[in-house]
């Protein structure tokens, strides 16, 4: 038993408590919770590491399994269970509120609103380091993606990233999400869990990292084409990018929120994509997910008009066929209903005086 496995799966805390399912299956990794409280928040995704040992083959170092293996899965992705040990983070790096419990109590206060802050000179400066911090850690990440690396592995390198520039990774246990970053795979839409799935020639892999630092989050993803990707998957990734930044382009005072869709759903219309209508970009700043509401398709009815010093993401889902999704048991990966591939790509921007700052830009390029 390694040491890691004596801390709060869920929490990364000492824990006192193993889960009795897992006792009585002789599971060790995972199996570890501080309080009844871990315990329940981590239940959706954890309960999928009981799943007969029937279900497992080898793949060299432990046994992964289909956690769900009745369940019907749209395409060919397939969840590699089970997850690595919850990875944590040093006790000196500042947490959002939903770091102990899952809850993101500050946000939850806030719902129902439908006004967008104006942030200060100096909140402004603060979304510029927290973007800044984030897309460093997104060009870290990317160098992990690669045929035969786990996307577990990917997540690895995203933590320790995230941790070395002092920044905690917003995904891990947002709602209970078990990682530090999204992976999701050809149909996987978004929210894909970093788990043992080895990349394949041929995978479109998008890769999405959010950071918190100094109490503020920036959010980015990108969508890699490994190896030999075919033409209509190489076509999808550049259009979804395209989709994006001729958003981007039109990002000024005056401009209505609800135009972002019809503008993403010109371009993906005219090469024969459609829009993913479940998820949305969203306002960001010392909130994960705020006001606005951004949604990607056309005639929506989205609320707002940009005004200097919002900050928010567009972060456009493209899909090869139905724009339809569905999810896995895990409640967080979602997928094509079709199972044909999707493609993402996302910023976080400011709204200026004169139009737009690429907050998440990357200016190695
Ligand atoms: N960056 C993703 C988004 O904005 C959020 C991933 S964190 C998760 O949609 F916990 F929600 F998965
Ligand atoms: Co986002």
């Amino acid at each position: 038993m390694t040491s890691d496995s004596k801390v709060c799966t869920a929490c990364g805390s000492p824990s006192k408590l193993r889960c009795p399912t897992c006792m009585k299956l002789n599971i060790v990794d995972g199996s570890h919770f501080c309080s009844q409280d871990c315990f329940k928040a981590s239940w959706g995704t954890h309960k999928a590491i009981h799943q007969t040992a029937a279900a497992a083959v080898s793949n060299g170092t432990v046994n992964v399994f289909n956690p769900w293996p009745s369940f019907r899965y749209t395409g060919k992705m397939r969840p590699v269970y089970p997850l690595s040990p919850t990875r944590s983070v040093p006790d000196n790096i500042p947490k959002p509120d939903y770091a102990a419990d899952g809850k993101p109590w500050s946000e939850l206060a806030l719902k129902g609103s439908t006004q967008i802050e104006v942030l200060t000179p100096d909140e402004i400066e603060k979304m510029r380091v927290a973007c800044r911090i984030s897309r460093e850690v997104l060009n870290e990440g990317r160098k992990a993606v690669k045929v035969g690396a786990t996307t577990d592995e990917i997540d690895r390198v995203v933590h320790e990233a995230c941790i070395e520039r002092g920044a905690y990774p917003s995904p891990l246990n947002y709602y209970g999400f078990p990682k530090s970053c999204c992976t999701s795979v050809n149909e996987v839409i978004c929210h894909g869990i970093p788990d043992r799935y080895e990349i394949q020639d041929g995978d479109i892999v998008n890769l999405d990292v959010s950071c918190m630092y100094d109490g503020f989050h920036g959010d980015l993803n990108e969508t890699y084409c490994v190896g030999n990707v075919d033409d209509r998957g190489r076509q999808l990734v550049a259009n979804t990018r395209a989709c994006l930044d001729k958003a981007i382009a039109a990002v000024k005072p005056g401009v209505l929120y609800r135009d972002m869709g019809n503008i993403i759903q010109k371009v993906a219309q005219a090469e024969g994509f459609s829009v993913v209508r479940a998820y949305c970009g969203h306002g960001i700043h010392r909130y994960f997910h705020t006001t606005p509401n951004v949604p990607h398709y056309a005639k929506n009815k989205a609320v707002g008009v940009m005004k200097p010093g919002h900050t928010f993401t567009i972060e456009p889902m493209i899909s090869e066929g139905t724009w339809h999704d569905e999810q896995w048991p895990d409640s967080w990966t979602a997928v094509t209903k079709d199972g044909k591939r999707s493609a993402q790509f996302e910023e976080t921007l400011l709204v200026t005086e004169t139009g737009c700052e690429l907050l998440t830009g990357d200016f190695t390029k």
